[in-house]
């Protein structure tokens, strides 16, 4: 994880740092630095903590002339949140910043140390600048050092290095983690995704993994492993207003909010009135497909998982859905009529991506369902389908899982569709109950308010179980994983029927359950589930279109015609459920404890 900004340039540099860098802020949050080197003089400051500290800090600090600079926002990996962890890390001359992790860094740390190195950090990154130095002694020239530097380094990196030894120009280098570089006139900047760079660039070029290079009076050289290359810079026409608060509190409430409508976006173009279509997939693309593998983290994982429910019962195909780090190194059978899918919000979660990687080296078609063009899941994969959820900053995710499950609904009865294993009959129930998906993401004040009471009567107590049935079980894993992230309470999502073999136990006063009840699945089942939970004593809050009479707190839905309805109706309410606690328990909802919005570490 972590963020990284560069510029190189005219403009005042420390505000387009810490611009940037609040931009990246949901990559991590543990401390933040920036360093500049302006004509001869170089400056560095570095904060612990939120990024505002580090603006308190550089408050009476300006530089106005032509300079180059970099910045990092941390999610700690090796050793703590201290100040002397924080990047930018310093060598005799020079300071460098990275994102990923170098896998063999204790063996070039032991290397420099028998040197006489004196590492003041516990991190990997800062072996990076100790053996540049070390390699600019014998080198002949800077740039010589710098890829004499990257040829040692394992692991994933994106790294940004500036030295005394040559004051204008900064050097680069990507694998496995994210860099793009934006261009405006002779400004060049460098950064982790482009929302730093919305408005201060027109174009931009994303890096791809083996390649390296400097930028340097407005020039950009580039190269990987057969030498220098040319490169051909996109357009970039991103929308600044879409990453505002809007009002809201928290960019998560604001979020939540906006599911209504970000989910028309997702079906426009793709939801006919009487089939589905998606432009980005080939006619031709599911042939010789027997069976489908997903691979995914956290809440797209979830996603994906309610989605196995939808291949098999809807186009029916074999759905198997894995958790991607598992995946990663079970030495999974993967067999060519599988249809490879991963599903990523940032589409550069590290698990997922080589996951992916793997999928392809074994042969498997590969498509990706993500929120991010162009982000390195997409590229690498053979096809992909946007979620069209718009920025997503909140490190809780909530619209790209609507999204997610809403493209997954679509494909699903796509390649029913396709493959003539639904009828018409059927499809055209499906899609009316599409169209009126919106309307079950509205949030009205009244829920708000509800839930906002309801809030304060869940503060405490031993734990959460969020229940549900068939795909209400993998809406309970979000729920419960959404209220974990951000109240730290614990809290589990079970399959409802499961409970009775073991969990069950736990059931007191001081049990919190929050049943997913729905009306159109198998309701009957789960009643009895909960019944059981109320006879132990466990305090009941249930989330249904039907009255229940065992509930402590009852929390009515209004659409109950169809399961993908209720589906996301449900969904809403345990985000905004979540939401709420986290409030009234005073924590940084939109940036909780230990989190970052991307994780590209493994
Ligand atoms: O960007 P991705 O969808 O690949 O991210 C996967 C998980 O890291 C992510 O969903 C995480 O679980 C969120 N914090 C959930 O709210």
């Amino acid at each position: 994880m972590c963020g990284i900004v560069g510029y190189l340039g005219n403009e005042e540099k420390k505000e387009i740092l810490l611009d940037g860098l609040q931009e990246l802020e949901y990559r991590g949050y543990d401390s933040a630095g920036i360093a500049v080197i302006e004509g001869e003089k170089l400056s560095n400051y570095k904060a612990i903590g939120k990024l505002e500290n580090l603006r308190e800090k550089t408050k009476n600090y300006s530089s106005e002339n032509f300079g180059i600079s970099i910045g990092h926002t941390r999610w700690a990996t090796h050793g703590k949140p201290t100040e002397l962890n924080a990047h930018p890390h310093l060598g005799a001359y020079s300071y460098v910043v990275h994102n990923g992790i170098i896998e063999n860094y204790q063996e070039l740390k032991k290397e420099l140390q028998d040197d006489g190195v004196n590492f003041l950090s516990q991190t990997d990154t800062e072996t990076i600048v100790h053996l540049f130095e070390k390699k600019h002694k014998t080198a002949n020239s800077v740039f010589s050092a710098f890829e004499q530097t990257i040829e040692r380094l394992d692991g994933a990196y994106a790294t940004l290095l500036i030295t005394e030894a040559d004051v204008d120009t900064i050097y680069f280098a990507k694998n496995g983690s994210p860099m793009l570089i934006g261009f405006n006139g002779s400004d060049i900047h460098f950064a982790s995704s482009d929302t730093p760079i919305i408005g201060k660039a027109s174009e931009v070029y994303y890096l791809e993994d083996g390649e390296y290079g400097y930028a340097k009076q407005g020039e950009l050289k580039l190269f990987d492993a057969n030498g220098e290359k040319s490169f051909t810079k996109q357009p970039l026409t991103a929308d600044k207003v879409s990453a505002q608060k809007d009002g809201y509190r928290f960019f998560m409430e604001k979020e939540i909010y906006e599911q209504h409508r970000v989910m028309s976006e997702t079906m426009m173009g793709r939801v006919l009135d009487n089939s589905i279509d998606f432009d980005e997939i080939d006619k031709s693309f599911f042939d010789g497909i027997k069976a489908i593998k997903i691979c995914a983290c956290g809440t797209s994982y979830h996603s994906a998982l309610a989605s196995a429910y939808l291949f098999e019962r809807i186009a029916k195909v074999r759905c198997d859905i894995e958790i991607a780090s598992e995946f990663r190194y079970k030495e999974p059978l993967l067999s060519d009529d599988t249809l490879f899918i991963t599903i990523s919000q940032s589409g550069e979660t590290a698990d997922t991506l080589e996951a992916l990687k793997m999928a392809k080296r074994a042969g498997l078609k590969s498509l990706s369902i993500c929120n991010v063009d162009n982000s390195s899941i997409v590229r690498e994969s053979d096809a992909a389908i946007l979620t069209r959820a718009g920025i997503e900053k909140g490190v809780a995710s909530t619209k790209a899982f609507a999204t997610q499950t809403m493209v997954l609904w679509m494909l699903s009865l796509y390649m029913g569709q396709e493959k003539n294993s639904i009828s018409k009959e059927l499809l055209q129930t499906e899609i009316d109950a599409m169209l009126h998906t919106p309307k079950a993401l509205l949030v009205t004040d009244d829920l708000h308010a509800k839930l906002h009471r309801l809030s304060k009567r869940y503060l405490h107590g031993h734990g959460f179980f969020f229940i549900g049935r068939d795909i209400f079980f993998p809406l309970a894993l979000e729920g419960a994983l959404k209220l974990k992230e951000i109240s730290y309470m614990h809290a589990e999502g079970y399959p409802a029927g499961e409970m009775k073999h073991g969990p069950i136990a736990l059931a007191d006063s001081e049990l919190f359950t929050i049943a997913l009840m729905p009306k159109t699945m198998h309701y009957d089942k789960i009643k009895s589930n909960v019944e059981e939970l109320s006879a132990r004593d466990a305090t009941i809050c249930a989330i249904s279109p039907l009255p229940f009479d065992l509930a402590d707190d009852f929390i009515q839905t209004k659409y109950d015609s169809h399961p993908m309805l209720e589906f996301f109706e449900m969904m809403v309410v345990t985000q905004l459920l979540a939401l709420e606690i986290s409030v009234r328990l005073g924590n940084d909802v939109d940036m909780p404890r230990n989190l970052a919005k991307s994780v590209t570490v493994e």
